[in-house]
Formats: structure tokens, sequence, C-alpha cells
């Protein structure tokens, strides 16, 4: 649903998504020291998947306007220090983005041609010379065990608070071979400088980011606000979004930048964008897409990414058209996760009737369905709903979260933990021949934490606000 509320664009200087004319006319906070400006050495690099990860791999870069080409080496990586021996020069594409840090270019370098199971080394150009080397492994071709990590709503204090979130994930994990992000990354509005923004997103994830893949899906913020001519506000993907991200560009048609799969040693993750489907008509493209992905999908376990939350624990109401359309999609085709964002709480849901009724399933050794799991990063907190007490299995509220999920042949583990290390949730899917079966962790978890009143789980003021 578009909001129609007059924009009060609130801009230092030109971003790429102001509509024209519309002057500076709010001073916005800036990072202290300023120190986002692009400058002759790249920064912001991001390795993202090829659709095949054994075979492709790319990276995204941004650099100041001097290194007009966009320019990488690969080279197999060895153990010796003679990295450049063996190196080739790859080349991309540059394209300029302009906003309160001035004029820069980000460039996006594929790398095709890998061979699967194997590590490499690559560095990128600026003006003044190259990045650092940096490693990384494709895929096996065959399904692998293997680890991923998975980050809520990043959004808001990104560097100042949601940073030692994902710091504490990556110390805390031994290498996790993808990073899965389920929207709202930063937060796009009228009162942020949005180039800082995503500067403090690639400083918070800092060199993780440019040896492990990242698997991002846009929530609602990586929408900027637009003013349509017919004077209502719309919503238009933010500049940095298809710069900062060289994604594998085989989703679906009707929102081509923001969807796409990947597959990983025995692993289908698709990618969805929830906000392209409740806002901008691309609900029934997505639907088809989704649909077909799934049908096609060669993979031993399948997982959805996206923003919107089927079931909310923080709205009053769930996402009752996402429900409606993509829902039945996941269980005729037997989704085993779906990942979400956008409530700015936890939840983990095995059952629409709620705990009682899927503990009872459970121990009637029935098979079980999609598993839905909302999750924050950030420091922005909503309180939960009325159904939070009885339907998820397991809640929190006022709480950064990240989660480690372990796959293998016929196990899939999902464990949260808290920004400080501690076991919050977890659970085993364990693949029969008839269809999953949820096994709850033995290891003793912490208390659920929940504001009482105006009192949060930390002894402190609790920040987490009713969401209407
Ligand atoms: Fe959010």
């Amino acid at each position: 649903m578009m909001k129609t509320r007059t924009l009060a664009f609130a801009v230092l200087a030109i971003t790429a998504s102001a509509a024209p004319g519309l002057a500076a006319q709010v001073e916005i906070p800036r990072s202290p020291g300023l120190p986002y400006a692009a400058k002759s050495l790249p920064d912001r690099i991001v390795l993202t998947p090829g659709a095949d990860p054994s075979r492709e791999m790319a990276v995204a870069f941004r650099t100041d306007t001097a290194q007009t080409t966009a320019e990488a080496e690969i080279a197999p990586a060895i153990d010796g220090p003679s990295l450049a021996a063996r190196a080739v020069r790859v080349v991309g594409a540059a394209s300029p983005i302009e906003n309160e840090n001035g004029k820069a270019l980000y460039h996006q370098v594929r790398f095709t041609g890998l061979e699967p199971g194997r590590g490499y080394v690559y560095r990128v150009k600026g003006s003044a010379g190259w990045s650092e080397w940096l490693q990384f492994r494709t895929a096996h071709a065959e399904a692998r065990p293997f680890r991923f990590l998975y980050f809520g709503d990043t959004q808001n204090n990104i560097l100042s608070i949601a940073s030692r979130v994902i710091r504490q994930a990556f110390h805390a994990t031994a290498a996790p071979a993808l990073v899965v992000h389920a929207g709202d990354l930063v937060a796009q509005r009228d009162d942020l400088a949005h180039d800082d923004e995503w500067g403090e997103w690639t400083q918070a994830g800092g060199y993780n980011y440019s040896i492990v893949p990242q698997l991002p899906a846009t929530g609602n913020h990586e929408y900027a606000d637009t003013l349509l001519p017919d004077g209502s506000e719309g919503r238009v993907l933010g500049p940095h979004w298809p710069r900062q991200f060289a994604l594998p560009a085989n989703g679906a048609d009707a929102a081509k930048a923001t969807t796409y799969f990947v597959d990983y040693q025995g692993v289908r993750f698709i990618i969805l964008d929830g906000t392209a489907a409740l806002d901008l008509g691309a609900l029934e493209g997505q639907t088809r897409w989704l649909d077909s992905t799934l049908a096609a999908s060669p993979a031993r376990w399948n997982v959805v990414l996206f923003h919107q939350p089927i079931f909310t624990c923080a709205r009053p109401n769930d996402t009752a058209v996402l429900k409606a359309a993509w829902k039945p999609v996941f269980e005729a085709r037997k989704v085993d996760l779906v990942l979400q964002g956008h409530d700015h709480c936890y939840s983990r849901l095995t059952a629409e009737g709620g705990k009682t009724a899927s503990a009872k399933a459970r121990a009637d050794g029935k098979v079980q369905g999609p598993v839905y799991l909302v999750s924050v990063t950030g420091s922005k907190m909503y309180g939960l709903n009325d159904r939070a007490g009885t339907q998820p299995d397991r809640v929190a509220e006022d709480t950064e979260l990240f989660q480690v999920v372990d796959v293998a042949e016929d196990k899939l583990q999902f464990r949260t933990f808290t920004a400080t290390g501690g076991l919050y949730d977890g659970f085993d899917l364990i693949r029969h021949a008839d269809g999953n079966r949820l096994v709850e962790i033995t290891e003793a978890a912490g208390p659920v934490r929940r504001c009482a009143g105006q009192a949060g789980p930390d002894g402190l003021p609790c920040t987490a606000d009713p969401k209407d």
C-alpha cells in the first residue's frame, strides 16, 4: 500500500535517489569524522556468489572517480606468498554514484570459470593501487556439509551497535560458508545520510564480507521514498543496492534486481522481494517464479529468504498478502526454512495453530512443514504482539541476535545466539523418507527474554516499542 503523505526531503547535497528540484532543507546528522568519502584505494568490497558458486563468484567495490575502469586480479590460492605470479586480470563494469559524500564509482567484476571446491585469492584496483589479496573458496559441485550465518535487520546504529553482533557471529563461528541477510540492512530514510549508512554497513562486516559470499534480501528500507508525479509517495530501490551487490540476475522478471537463487552444496537459497510484491505489483510474478524455482530445485534442502514475515511477532496482523500467496507454495514444495526480518523481535514458529499443537504433533511423530523464523540484529526493537505467547515455539524481545545453520545430508541444525554469544534457541530438522521431523535441542538455552511492563530483560528500561 502506498503512503500518501507529502515528503519532506532532507538532503544535504544531491542524492542519486532524490527527485530533481528538491532542494536541501534540513541538516542531516553525519557519521562522526565524516569518514565515508570515496578514496583512491578501494573500499566497500563485498563478495557475492554466482548462481553456481562452485564456478562463479562476483565482487562489488567502490573507488573515487580517478579509477575509471573496474579491474580485479584473481589467482589460485597457494601457501606461499607469490600470489600475483599466476594472477589473471578481469575487467568488469563501473557505475557512477553521487551523494552527500561526493562523486564515486562503484565497480563490479565477475569471476567465472572457477574450479569447484578450491581456494582463490583476488584483489581489486583503485587509482592509488590494489586492495590486499582476499581469499575465498568456491563451493563443491556436489552436496557437502557447510555452515551459514543468518542476520535480521541491522538498519539502525549499524556501526555503533549492530556491528558487535556481526563480529561476534564471525568470531564465535568457525568457517561460515555464506551469510544471508533478511533485509533492512540500512534505514535510508529522510533524516539519515544514506551513503554514510552503507559505509557503516560495510564497515560493520569489514573484510568478512570480502571473503565470505553474502546473500542479501531487500527490506522495505532498501527502497527510498520518492515523490511521484501526482504528489503521492512511492518507493524506488535505492541507488546503492544494485551497485553494492553483484547478484546472479537469475530471479523473477517482475523483480529482476532483487530476486535470485543460489545453489550451494545441496541447498537452494531462494531470495524474494516482499516490498516489490506488496507495493510494486510484483506479487504474481514472484509467486510463479518461486513455484517454478522450487519445482526445478535439485537441492536436498530449500531455504527461502525475504523481509516481511508471513507470521509476525510484533505487528498486530500477519502479512496477509504474502501469506495467501507464498505459504501454500512453501508447503506444497516442501520448503524447509523461511528466514525473515522486519518485525524487530525473535520468533521461531512451527505451526500456525500454536506451540502446544506443534509440540503434540511432534510427539505424535508428525512431519514438520516449513519452519518460519524472524530475527533482528540491530538496535531497533518492537514489542511482541498478542500471539507471541502462544503461537511461536520461542520468542525474544529487546534482544539482538544472530543465527548459525549447519547443513548436512540428513540434518539441518539451526541455532540462535544472543549478541553476547549465549545459546538462545535451536532445533534440528531430521530428514526422513516422508519428510522432516523437528527435534528440540537438548543443550540449555537461556531464559526467555521479554519486557515486563517498562522493565527490559537486562534490568534496564525496555526499548521494544509496540508496533501498530
Ligand atoms: Fe526493519
